[in-house]
């Protein structure tokens, strides 16, 4: 059988990453640049300072990709490229870099949804799950759960009303004085601490919603911390995060599960930064088990933002034929 080779490029926020994939899910090679280094003294991403690092990095990663997979970009058959949602000055650089180089050698292009690329990360495991399944999508920009019918046919059954879980976890640790990302900071701190040593309220909306809401959270959190007084020793810094922790996983876990009784579906999957979290895979393992669901989690890179999962997403895109206009732009709010 001939080869296709898929080439993905993502740039939503403030990685720039490409991968190559043969056929539907053998990865050749994937290349990933994070900004980290440059937003952490800002606190969080500065979409100016996405933008213009995403133009220095965007060659050398696409080449390097194609280097690592030992391709010439006249081998690659198929451009995947991240239309939306992330940070617009982001994604444009990505975008405009995929359609260019899509038109100067001809090769065809999709614009693929983040969130179709979070959702089918899984698929680069060997252990692959079957649809139809429930997936819990957590990042830093968005937490939603959808039912998955097929590679290309999502439903939202849920999304958060205010911070993603991502960004509850990135604003508490800054609060606490830790530097951005927190989220993996937090998880670490919170593995010497009590999980119930302090009662953060759980907001879990209208019965049978399957919506989130971390603000209220992320407030209680800052109250605890100003009524406590500001010196604070490491224990109790330990503890306010595995209390935190708690409380953002119960809630991830639960409205999961609920999801899968409502749709009466037995397969759950994760993706997304989040769900590289130990606490959560732990809890939403266990909780899968009592209700009789089979859990399919990628491994920690396959979940924070990488090209691999664009590739993925494109290849099932462009197999539903779906058009691609040189006319189309990027967009900031997820379509799915
Ligand atoms: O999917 P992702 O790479 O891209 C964004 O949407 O930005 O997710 C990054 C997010 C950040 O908010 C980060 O703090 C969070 O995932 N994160 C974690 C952990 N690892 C990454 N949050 C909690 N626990 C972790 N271990």
């Amino acid at each position: 059988a001939i080869k296709m080779l898929t080439l993905g490029i993502e740039s939503s926020c403030d990685d720039t990453a490409a991968a190559v994939l043969q056929d539907d899910c053998r990865l050749l090679s994937s290349v990933l640049t994070s900004q980290d280094s440059i937003h952490t003294r800002f606190g969080g991403v500065v979409p100016e300072l996405a933008s213009r690092n995403h133009l220095e990095s965007i060659v050398p990663v696409v080449n390097e990709a194609l280097a690592r997979a030992e391709v010439n970009l006249k081998d690659i058959d198929l451009l995947a490229v991240t239309q939306g949602p992330g940070l617009i000055g982001s994604l444009l650089v990505g975008f405009s870099y995929a359609k260019a180089l899509s038109y100067v050698s001809k090769i065809p292009c999709v614009g693929v949804d983040h969130m179709a690329g979070h959702i089918l990360s899984v698929f680069l495991e060997e252990d692959k799950p079957e649809f139809p399944f429930i997936a819990l999508i957590v990042s830093g920009g968005t937490s939603s759960i959808y039912r998955a019918d097929s590679y290309t046919s999502f439903t939202l059954l849920g999304r958060t009303r205010d911070d993603a879980a991502g960004e509850a976890f990135d604003k508490v640790a800054k609060l606490l004085g830790f530097p951005y990302p927190g989220g993996p900071i937090i998880s670490r701190e919170a593995q010497s601490g009590t999980p119930d040593a302090i009662k953060f309220p759980r907001s879990w909306l209208e019965k049978d919603s399957l919506d989130f809401s971390f603000s209220g959270l992320k407030t209680a959190v800052l109250n605890h911390c100003n009524n406590e007084g500001q010196k604070k020793n490491p224990l109790q810094i330990a503890d306010i995060c595995a209390s935190f922790q708690e409380a953002v996983v119960d809630i991830l876990v639960e409205k999961t599960m609920l999801a899968a009784t409502q749709q009466n579906i037995h397969t759950v999957v994760l993706g997304g930064g989040v769900s590289s979290n130990p606490r959560l895979r732990r809890h939403m393992e266990k909780r899968c088990q009592d209700e009789g669901n089979r859990l399919y989690v990628p491994r920690p890179a396959y979940c924070t933002d990488n090209g691999a999962m664009i590739a993925i997403a494109g290849v099932h895109q462009h197999r539903q034929n779906s058009h691609f206009s040189y006319d189309s732009d990027v967009y900031c709010r997820s379509l799915l």
